[in-house]
């Protein structure tokens, strides 16, 4: 896609940020699925229908714009998501692996409080108040989702995982 103006700019971006969104949305339910803390679990599965309502919101965007809703890979969170993979098959069941979860889910927040604050500054400039509105009440969520796993970390997982975890590989 060639981008000659300030608008291609900013529907490039929520193109990409539709991609990351969509992957998120298959990628969370295996994230709860290989957490062993029960409050972790609900953290993602929670953040799980937050970011089915983040898919809804960029939706909302392309039909305010007149266009069709279109992905452009976001080879950014791709990564971030193979990482998060990597700690569920680099850590036994443990502590230690939700703590490695939480490193990589706080990754993966940190990329879309990025993403979206760029995005809700160009409608900003694009004067386009609806979509500033939709994409302020996502990047807000974004930011208590990472505060949540943070809390969570710092509070007790992290010092869980300082003891050996129930299953050893050797
Ligand atoms: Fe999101």
């Amino acid at each position: 896609m060639k981008i000659e103006s300030m608008e291609d700019l900013f529907l490039q971006q929520i193109e990409d940020l539709y991609d990351a969104e969509k992957r998120l949305v298959k990628a969370l339910p295996k994230m709860a699925e290989a957490s062993t803390s029960g409050p972790l679990r609900q953290a993602f599965e929670s953040h799980l229908e937050q970011t089915k309502g983040h898919v809804t919101r960029l939706e909302r965007i392309f039909r305010e714009f007149g266009k069709d809703a279109k992905s452009q890979t976001c080879d950014a969170m791709k990564g971030l998501i193979d990482e998060g993979e990597d700690m569920v098959s680099d850590i036994e069941e443990s502590p230690l692996r939700d703590a490695g979860l939480i490193a990589a889910a706080n990754r993966v927040e940190h990329y879309e409080i990025a993403a979206y604050g760029s995005a809700k500054a160009f409608a900003q400039s694009l004067g386009r108040k609806s979509a500033v509105s939709l994409l302020e009440q996502t990047l807000e969520e974004e930011k208590e989702a990472d505060q949540k796993l943070t809390r969570l970390a710092e509070s007790t997982i992290n010092t869980e995982a300082l003891r050996p975890g129930p299953v050893h590989a050797r």
